[in-house]
């Protein structure tokens, strides 16, 4: 029997736990054709809430155009990349797949390759020179001429959004902005992680972006979900669990998705079957988990200056949404002044090691917290 939790990469389905409000409130964005930024800190489930809401519209009625922006470092990469989705979305047969974006994206020059194992790719012949802004122009107004042609709703979701930033200007932005709000049947939606990046893009007057589309915060998962999502799964290998452990799982990973599946997944492997889940093996499966990750958290921690550690160890120890500014706080750790403090924060947000939360900050790596909990000095 393969272990029913799935931590990494998009996970389908079969171990996918709860999300339903989340699921209808981007269903009625869908619907009306709305402009969204989806955010949240790295691993909370974004693109998997994406992909299981995509892949539930009938097709008949949703023309769904997924681009992973991820691999994109400027204007050409964005240009053929977007155009090889829109291409792909309307048709994975090679021949057709040519011809429609012959027909859509004449200015790039598309050809066809096949790889290794016979699937069809585009190559554009744009990227040796620079594209215009007519040229992402025209690539944008793709959607909504083939929601017209189609007869179809479009859903346009740029995944890893916050990538523009680090593109060389902001055309890309720029046209976003004109495109989107024209648009009548196609509905748009930004994903980010990075948080305090994406919220840049929309808070800052000075982005095009600013207040082009609403903003929709992903959160943790509840513990009232994950507790018959985790006993279900234990039990169906005929392995017991007591809703104290889930709870204390749950605490461990504050809920965060990725590191409750990770935890859950040790835990499942080390109950034998037809016993129970004990809180002892919980306690073993995290000192495993933190066993195999101590050598890169060491690693880290030692290219941390001594003030860093300090913040650091501070976040760990106390309580969430403590305020890390405070006098209090200060005398405790011995980080001396507040503006020692404010670096410290600054330098570990900028390493995506802590993320800003509510006016205080939380240490992204929910297993790094816990080890520093455990071992740091
Ligand atoms: N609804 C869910 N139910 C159960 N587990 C989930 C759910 N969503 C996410 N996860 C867990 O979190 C992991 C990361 O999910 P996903 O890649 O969708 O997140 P993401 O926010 O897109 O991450 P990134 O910021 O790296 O792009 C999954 O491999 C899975 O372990
Ligand atoms: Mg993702």
């Amino acid at each position: 029997m393969t272990n029913p939790f799935r931590y990494g990469g998009v996970v389908s389905a079969d171990a996918f736990c709860n999300r339903r409000s989340e699921l209808s409130d981007l269903r009625r964005a869908i619907d009306n054709s709305e402009r969204m930024f989806l955010y949240s800190e790295r691993r909370l489930g974004k693109t998997s809430l994406i992909q299981l809401l995509l892949s539930r519209l009938p097709k008949r009625d949703y023309l769904t155009i997924y681009v992973d922006l991820w691999p994109t470092d400027g204007l050409p990469s964005f240009a053929t990349t977007v155009a090889e989705a829109i291409a792909l979305s309307t048709s994975t047969k090679s021949d057709k797949l040519l011809e429609t974006a012959k027909e859509m994206f004449a200015p790039l020059s598309p050809s066809l390759t096949l790889d290794s194992s016979g699937n069809p790719s585009l190559k554009f012949g744009i990227v040796r020179s620079m594209p215009k802004q007519i040229d992402i122009q025209e690539i944008l107004n793709v959607p909504g001429k083939l929601s017209q042609k189609m007869n179809r709703k479009v859903v346009v979701v740029f995944d890893e959004f916050q990538r523009l930033i680090e593109y060389e200007n902001d055309l890309v932005e720029r046209t976003l902005r004109s495109v989107v709000q024209t648009e009548e049947n196609v509905a748009w939606l930004l994903l980010g992680s990075r948080k305090h990046l994406i919220q840049r893009m929309f808070l800052d007057q000075e982005r095009p972006l600013y207040r082009s589309a609403g903003h929709y915060p992903l959160g943790m998962i509840g513990t009232e979900h994950w507790l018959p999502f985790i006993r279900e799964r234990f039990l169906k290998a005929n392995k017991e669990i007591e809703d104290e452990v889930i709870l204390s799982l749950c605490e461990l990973s504050e809920g965060h998705p990725f590191y409750t599946q990770h935890l859950a997944h040790a835990l499942w492997e080390l109950t034998p079957f037809n016993d129970d889940a004990t809180p002892t093996l919980l306690n073993e499966a995290l000192s495993l988990l933190l066993q195999r990750e101590s050598y890169a958290f060491t690693t880290l921690w030692e290219s941390l200056t001594r003030n860093h550690q300090r913040f650091l160890r501070g976040l760990a120890l106390e309580a969430k949404g403590v305020a890390p500014f405070s006098s209090g706080f200060i005398a405790r750790y011995g980080l001396r002044s507040a503006s020692n403090a404010q670096r410290a924060a600054e330098t570990l947000l900028e390493r995506d090691v802590v993320d800003r939360e509510n006016g205080s900050f939380t240490i992204t790596d929910r297993f790094l917290r816990l080890w520093i909990q455990r071992t740091a000095e």
